[in-house]
């Protein structure tokens, strides 16, 4: 810590401040979530803008608020109508968390999101970097809201050279984010430095001949701007085969399946599959043995139709598509019977939304 107390000292802090908040409130973007301080918004976009770029978020953060446009619509909302909403934008444990927070703050707050960094803090799924995100932008606190793209723009600014990949590296920027923080305009602040990082201070070829805080820049003047920040490789992802079968019985219905309440991809829909294993027996036998054994469905598996890649963070899906038709299906199965047109109102992941489209389900 004693190094970054250096490298804060060698910077004018409130030139820097100044030539931020100048900068972000001449060319800031005109977004959505910026045309009203309406707390709840705020909150939603910064949950959406967590993992996901601000263009895929435009479309999804405007459905989304119009179909659950207060705190109390979301938290009366039906959830598979909120999961539907937040389909293809993935990391949907955000959405559960954001829904669950959102109905305490109903029923304890009176609906009002609460400003002290205890009681948002404490909200389901809120950690440091959303706590300070909303609070400094619906209610002007001045609170650091560190991710990676202000770690990006930090790093050089001040010349740290931590790994960015490391967990304990975080309290290195949100301590020199904190001292560098306006007191006055925090979220137009931190607004500002996230914007310097989407359109100036970017991973690969930053435009430092453009950027408003040039002359309080560390790596600029010792020209290794496009060495920092360090970030260490995180580990290969794994790879696992799946295989998937898109069932329909003789009168046109399809078969789909929901996932367990809790872990990857929890509660959204999907088409029976299983991870396959190598061995004696074939994709085809699995997957036909796995139908009878864990839904009572007897089916006649045609040919493999296709693989979908599908690539998560940590983990890769390879998913072969079989064609089945249904034979005989035990009453209480656990699949859910639906028409084609009903599927379309159910929340499928992406890698089974590719299968629900490529294959162009209805002309089989
Ligand atoms: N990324 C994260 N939060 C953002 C915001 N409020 N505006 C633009 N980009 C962001």
């Amino acid at each position: 810590m004693e190094n970054i107390v250096d490298k804060l000292i060698a910077i004018n802090i409130e030139n820097f401040q100044t030539d931020l908040i100048n900068w972000y409130e001449r060319e800031k973007r005109s977004l959505p979530w910026r045309l009203d301080q309406d707390p709840y918004k705020i909150w939603v976009s910064e949950v959406m803008l967590q993992q996901t770029r601000v263009e895929t978020v435009i479309p999804y953060f405007e459905n989304f608020t119009k179909q659950f446009p207060t705190v109390q619509a979301l938290a009366e909302a039906d959830e598979e109508k909120v999961l539907k909403a937040w389909e293809g934008l993935g990391y949907y444990s955000r959405v559960r968390n954001l829904q669950s927070a959102v109905k305490e703050v109903a029923e304890k707050y009176g609906g009002t999101i609460p400003r002290s960094t205890e009681e948002f803090g404490s909200l389901k799924g809120v950690g440091p970097y959303t706590k300070g995100a909303v609070l400094s932008i619906a209610y002007q606190l001045p609170i650091p809201a560190v991710d990676g793209n202000v770690m990006r723009v930090v790093s050089r600014i001040l010349g740290i050279w931590d790994d960015i990949a490391k967990a304990k590296t975080r309290k290195i920027f949100d301590y020199a984010t904190e001292q560098m923080i306006s007191k006055e305009k925090p979220s137009e602040f931190n607004q500002g430095l996230m914007e310097l990082g989407a359109i100036i201070c970017t991973p690969k070829s930053p435009s430092c001949m453009l950027c408003p805080v040039q002359a309080h820049c560390n790596a600029f003047a010792g020209g290794y701007e496009r060495e920092l920040p360090v970030k260490s490789k995180k580990k290969k992802p794994a790879v696992k085969s799946l295989a998937a079968a898109v069932l329909k019985d003789e009168d046109g219905n399809y078969y789909i399946h929901k996932r367990p309440s809790s872990g990857l991809l929890a509660n959204l829909w999907e088409f029976a599959n299983l991870e396959t294993e190598k061995g004696n027996k074939t994709e085809r036998e699995q997957l036909t043995d796995f139908l009878k054994d864990g839904f009572g469905v007897e089916a006649d598996i045609g040919e493999i139709q296709g693989v979908v890649e599908h690539i998560f963070t940590h983990l890769v899906w390879n998913i072969s598509v079989y064609f089945g038709t249904i034979k005989h299906c035990r009453e209480d199965t656990s699949l859910r019977k639906v028409t084609r047109e009903e599927m379309e109102r159910y929340a499928f992941p992406v890698s089974h939304q590719k299968i629900r489209n490529m294959y162009e389900l209805d002309r089989r």
